[in-house]
């Protein structure tokens, strides 16, 4: 699995970020297991995220910004404002949603408020993102096709679809947003949002409270979704997760 974590100070900023802060001061703030880094513009009355990919990375920001777009009209998602390839890598320009990710000391110190926030965030992502006109998919068979060689032959076969809904698509807690008051505030990183079993997304969310808090929030988590556990789906779920990110 590729690890992310939060950015040193450190990380080098690649020119063409450099070039469309202006002149405003660059923060790293994120860098994920395949190369790419999250950086904040600190501009003033509009902060803003450029999320970098350099060339090679397996992460499609072309993906992300077409999902971004698309979701906007419905849900809490960054605001697209720049995307651009150059010879180094893409960047994605997006406008900051306020809140913290909910894996800051903050959270961390209080998983029962982050949980609350996340889980019933999640569901409110899933009722207000609409299936009938998604154009994005991310069913288990689409993605058992995407894993190279017949990995994906190792796995039972998928189970039926609990309920289908638009997932996050990453649906773990880094990614969720809360506000200072404890109240979810939005997702991001929507690179993978697409047509899947709520059940893709459960079984990732869940298991990232074990990740950042700790054992013992999964069922928190569940109830603030409002659901019940299903062991079956929630193992086949991350195994194929495994499938997808190997160690
Ligand atoms: N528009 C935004 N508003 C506020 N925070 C943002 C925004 N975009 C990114 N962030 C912050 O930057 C972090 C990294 O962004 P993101 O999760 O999209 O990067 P990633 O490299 O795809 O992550 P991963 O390691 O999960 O693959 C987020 O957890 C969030 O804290
Ligand atoms: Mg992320």
């Amino acid at each position: 699995m590729t690890i992310s974590s939060f950015a040193g100070d450190d990380v080098p900023v690649p020119a063409v970020i450099r070039q469309i802060s202006a002149g405003h001061p660059v923060v790293p703030i994120w860098v994920n297991g395949d190369g790419g880094v999250t950086f904040r513009i600190e501009v003033p009355g509009l902060r803003q995220f450029a999320k970098w990919a350099p060339t090679g990375s397996p992460n499609s920001l072309t993906a992300e910004r077409e999902r971004l777009r698309w979701a906007a009209d419905f849900a809490a998602v960054p605001h697209v404002l720049d995307y651009a390839e150059t010879t180094d890598g893409t960047y994605l320009l997006t406008a900051e949603l306020r809140g913290e990710t909910a894996i800051t000391d903050r959270w961390k110190s209080r998983p029962a408020q982050a949980v609350r926030a996340a889980g019933s965030g999640l569901r409110s992502l899933h009722d207000s993102l609409p299936v009938r006109t998604c154009p994005f998919d991310w069913s288990a068979a689409t993605r058992l096709a995407a894993i190279p060689g017949r990995d994906g032959d190792q796995l039972p076969s998928v189970p039926p679809v609990d309920r289908l809904v638009v997932c996050q698509g990453d649906a773990c807690v880094p990614n969720t947003l809360i506000e200072a008051n404890g109240d979810f505030v939005g997702h991001v990183d929507l690179g993978n949002l697409g047509l899947a079993d709520r059940w893709a997304d459960l079984a990732v969310a869940t298991w990232s409270t074990e990740w950042n808090y700790g054992p013992g929030w999964e069922l928190p988590f569940l109830n603030a979704y409002g659901i019940a556990p299903d062991p079956k789906r929630t193992t086949y779920y991350r195994a194929l997760w495994n499938l997808e990110h190997p160690v």
